[in-house]
């Protein structure tokens, strides 16, 4: 079942925000100065292609295939450019970016040859790209995603790509792999309307039973406190090289 953004932008707006790890990241190992530009494929409500443009000055894009999700990124910011488009085919010029970075969207990117194709393509000679997701281990130890809702597992693991495929996959299109780095934020919970709104795309692949039964056991388990809860991500580096 393909997912269509166009109907989760109200709900995505309202409970997905930046993983400060992931941001602090990006920024730390890319060096972004007001001259240089970035691209974020699959950049939805603009989270985190506004954040860092505000953070580094730099020329910040965004590109997504939902309308209804760039109508949000835009009335969020008009420092960034944002245009609708797909990762598959990039309507920008050849060497055009320091950065390209995708977050949480790899798994939703039907040809993968392509895109990579395309980002070798688009990147400057020595530019960054760096592929934000979970790995087989990170989806298994999510809280509360897996721990509440464990039948999301088996869904996950169906649609997210191997890390090592990733590699791989990066490496065939031309782009030197870098190091890896996990991000980790733990923290307590105490509002679980993402939860109950769906905010997570998984939520939608699973039966109502299941989706219910986890958000019974979130509401009571809230009645003695916060949910200890834990966000991680996977950061996949790769580096275009030089002619
Ligand atoms: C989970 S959201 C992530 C949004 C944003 N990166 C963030 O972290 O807030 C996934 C996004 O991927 C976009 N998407 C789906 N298929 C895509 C494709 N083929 N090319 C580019 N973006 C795609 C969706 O429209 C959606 O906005």
């Amino acid at each position: 079942m393909r997912l269509n953004y166009d109907d989760l932008a109200e709900q995505y707006s309202q409970n997905r925000r930046i993983h400060p790890g992931v941001l602090q990241n990006l920024l730390e190992t890319s060096h972004l100065t007001e001259r240089q530009s970035v691209l974020e494929v699959g950049c939805g409500t603009g989270n985190y292609i506004l954040a860092i443009q505000a953070a580094s000055g730099c020329i910040g894009y965004g590109i997504d295939p939902s309308t209804k999700m760039l109508e949000v990124a835009q009335q969020r910011g008009d420092q960034v450019h944002f245009r609708q488009a797909c990762a598959e085919e990039l309507p920008f010029p050849d060497d055009s970016f320091d950065l390209l970075f995708t977050v949480d969207v790899i798994h939703h990117i039907v040809d993968r040859d392509a895109f990579f194709g395309e980002a070798e393509r688009v990147l400057k000679p020595s530019g960054l790209l760096c592929t934000v997701t979970d790995d087989e281990k990170l989806i298994r130890t999510r809280v509360p995603l897996t721990s509440y809702f464990p039948e999301t597992v088996e869904v996950e693991l169906a649609r997210y790509p191997r890390s090592d495929q990733l590699r791989a996959e990066m490496q065939k299109a031309g782009l030197a792999v870098r190091e890896n780095v996990i991000t980790r934020r733990p923290y307590d919970l105490t509002d679980i309307r993402p939860y109950e709104e769906k905010a997570f795309s998984s939520l939608h692949l699973i039966s109502e039973e299941a989706w219910q039964c986890g958000i019974e056991r979130m509401r009571q388990d809230l009645q003695s406190g916060p949910i200890k809860a834990v966000s991680h991500y996977l950061m996949l580096w790769g580096k275009k090289c030089e002619p």
